[in-house]
């Protein structure tokens, strides 16, 4: 019987290896053979640790477990799928997955990360061989039409990026896959990476055949070594298997991977700062332009793709770019990996169509608060992502909807507060955590973001509330508009958004919406 177990870093955090490790001892006692297939997760972490037996019935799952339950699941007979108070049936059933729309997620937690035989079985590498018949532009034509838009945060249309690099002309093209996730409260590109690697690797090839780039790098933030340590041994594997090298899958066309780890700070995920890092300097930001499609690492015209977008492009190839544009809304095509986090019921990964509210994200998927109190703020779109209040919740997830409520959908992080949280501290947190990542080149942001937390200490302590907030106002605005990048830039808006919504908290009357 076939056992599956997740490895990955969160169901790691979570005890899983404690619980392999029982049950390895547990099945060596009953004279057992116990054939474990290490996965990534599926993403509904509340479960985790999560094993799923092969059965004739389909996977049926246990969970979420603690070492000392494997005894009695063993005692219950559950290598036959048998009843148990942990038993939870088939994964496909349960209704937190049943109700996504898993397409760049399809394999996770389902295949062994590192098997290229299983992730052919999956669908795998069907997208490049699709590629293969078609010339470049017609694969960068491919992904313009599914209107892929960036999923690092910015949202910028993917297939107007690889052109602008397509018709470049260089001696040399790279293509850079973006793993710096910084941003709070996120997990899905850790996830992919370590549940199933060659996805974003098929898609960085892909993106190197569309653009005429024969060198990509995957720039992993260090804080992930587990995401590090699967890539490198993927890359390896598809390298060996012809996948990867001096002439991918007999074609005569050359693409060659490398994974480098970054150094831990936050804005080495901004695309110059990183491209910077990639060349062994510092982590500045360089100005724009000239863009990185026109002149990026090492000066030659680059791809720098997030890898959400990367992965996703696979998918696109291989069912078409119109099947992944019919999923979606308005401007936002396609399917969103969300990552619920915080304080909530049921965190995890919840890849959808866009357009689906926030209500049902957090209410319906994440089952309210841990606390069991009521909802009183989510941020959505990482740490420059605004705070809304439990009355917007019907705003759907959609670049333009949060754009036109100051807001943004970044890389798809929604972390959840209840009613204990005080958001003139989050808005002081967000100067803090601009001012302790702050790159340094530019003097709003170096000098603002220290400036913002004086300026909030000043109204949290209730010193001369009208003056300082004309100063936080004024501040808001200049870094707004005179920071060179969204470090700086979005800075203002969870703190704009927490004095919008929450003035309360501000012991300030409430006012019109700025
Ligand atoms: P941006 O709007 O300047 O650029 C977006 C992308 O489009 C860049 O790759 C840029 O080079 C490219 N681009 C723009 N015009 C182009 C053209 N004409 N041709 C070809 N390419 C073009 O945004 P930026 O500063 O790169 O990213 C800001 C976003 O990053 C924020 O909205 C935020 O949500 C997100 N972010 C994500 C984090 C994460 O952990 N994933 C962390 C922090 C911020
Ligand atoms: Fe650096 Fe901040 Fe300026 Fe961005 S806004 S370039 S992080 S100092």
């Amino acid at each position: 019987t076939k056992i599956f177990v997740s490895r990955d870093a969160a169901s790691l955090a979570l005890g899983s290896s404690q619980v392999v490790q029982r049950m390895s001892e547990e099945a060596a006692a009953r004279g057992l053979p116990l054939d474990l297939v290490f996965t990534g997760s599926r993403g509904l972490f509340w479960l985790e640790p999560l094993v799923e037996v092969e059965t004739s019935g389909g996977r049926i799952a246990y969970g979420p477990l603690k070492s000392s339950d494997v005894a009695d699941l063993f005692e219950a007979g559950f290598l036959t799928g048998a009843a148990h108070p942990l038993r939870l049936g088939r994964m496909e059933d349960e209704p937190y997955l049943a109700r996504q729309t898993r397409l760049t997620f399809a394999r996770c937690g389902i295949v062994d990360p590192l098997s290229i035989e299983d992730y052919r079985a999956h669908g795998g590498y069907a997208g490049l061989a699709r590629a293969h018949s078609l010339v470049a532009q017609a694969v960068v034509d491919e992904v313009k039409l599914s209107g892929l838009r960036g999923r690092g945060g910015a949202g910028f249309p993917t297939g107007i990026k690889w052109d602008t690099v397509l018709h470049a002309a260089a001696d040399r093209k790279y293509v850079v896959c973006n793993a710096d996730e910084g941003d709070s409260g996120t997990f899905a590109d850790r996830m992919l990476m370590e549940g199933d690697p060659f996805c974003l690797i098929e898609g960085m090839t892909i993106a190197g055949l569309a653009v005429g780039a024969s060198k990509g790098f995957i720039y992993i933030r260090s804080e992930y070594p587990h995401a590090y340590r699967t890539v490198s041994k993927a890359i390896e594997f598809a390298t060996k298997a012809g996948y990867l090298g001096p002439s991918v899958m007999g074609s005569g066309r050359a693409f060659t991977l490398e994974a480098r780890l970054g150094a831990g700070a936050y804005i080495c995920g901004e695309e110059t700062s990183l491209l910077e890092s990639l060349e062994g300097k510092r982590g500045m930001v360089r100005a724009k332009p000239p863009l990185p499609a026109l002149k990026g690492l090492f000066g030659k015209p680059t791809v720098v793709n997030n890898v959400l977008s990367l992965a996703t492009v696979p998918w696109i190839l291989a069912h078409g770019g119109q099947t992944y544009a019919d999923f979606g809304m308005g401007r936002s095509r396609g399917t969103l990996p969300i990552q619920l986090a915080g304080n909530v019921k049921r965190g995890g990964l919840i890849e959808i169509a866009f357009g689906a509210t926030l209500r049902e994200i957090v209410e319906e998927f994440g089952g309210g608060t841990v606390s069991g109190r009521p909802v009183r703020a989510v941020q959505v779109g990482g740490p420059l992502g605004a705070y809304f209040p439990a009355s917007m919740m019907d705003l759907p997830l959609d670049y333009e909807a949060l754009a036109a409520q100051k807001g943004l959908l970044g890389h798809g992080g929604i972390v959840v507060f209840d009613d204990s949280v005080d958001l003139a501290r989050q808005a002081r947190f967000a100067f803090e955590f601009c001012a302790a990542e702050s790159c340094g080149k530019c003097t709003p942001c170096r000098v603002g973001a220290v400036r913002g937390v004086e300026v909030m200490d000043r109204i949290i302590s209730g010193i001369e509330p009208e003056k300082n907030f004309e100063v936080l106002e004024d501040l808001c605005s200049l870094m707004t508009d005179a920071s060179l990048c969204a470090m700086g830039g979005l800075t203002p808006v969870p703190v704009m958004s927490a004095l919008t919504h929450f003035p309360e908290d501000f012991d300030k009357a409430p006012r019109v919406p700025v």
